[in-house]
């Protein structure tokens, strides 16, 4: 099937099968790897994308779904610059161990920074709550996003 879409600001064209899990068309087709994949399943959150300015799970969605819409991977949003200030709070607070989950919590952030620019704790628990971290205990991703709620100064 011939599928067209935007992904980080550039138009895509590709021939695939229907049900090729968008998560694997990114990481293989397109070379974006910094979505990952934990469970595979709609769980964990470590292959988060935004899909027309939604966070969705990209294993649980087939690509024929994206025609025509627009993904943002973590390396778009990134390059955009746009959290800079997420990806330093995430730096100075040591909220990142392993890493793993980190793309999908950043995106995560952003997302909820962008709906709330000024959170509360719980907010922000309930915003991250589709992200799974096996290392870092939350409290250190809770207290970054907080800080860089601060810092992005909405
Ligand atoms: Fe997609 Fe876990 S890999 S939610
Ligand atoms: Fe390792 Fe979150 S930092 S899974």
């Amino acid at each position: 099937m011939e599928i067209k879409f935007k992904i980080n600001g550039k138009d895509v064209q590709l021939d695939l099968p229907a049900e090729k899990r968008l998560v694997d068309v990114i990481r293989e087709d397109l070379g974006f790897t910094g979505t990952k994949i934990g469970c595979g399943e709609g769980e964990c959150g470590a292959c988060t994308v935004i899909l027309d300015g939604v966070t969705v799970n990209s294993c649980i969605i087939p690509v024929f779904q994206v025609n025509g819409r627009d993904i943002m991977t973590i390396e778009g949003l990134m390059e955009s610059g746009r959290a800079d200030h997420i990806k330093e709070s995430f730096l100075k607070h040591g909220a990142v161990q392993c890493g793993f989950c980190i793309p999908g919590m950043v995106l995560s952030s952003f997302a909820l920074l962008e709906k709330n620019p000024h959170p509360s704790e719980e907010e922000i628990r309930t915003g991250l709550s589709g992200n799974l971290c096996r290392c870092t205990g939350y409290k250190k991703i809770v207290e970054a996003v907080s800080a860089a709620s601060v810092k992005g100064g909405k």
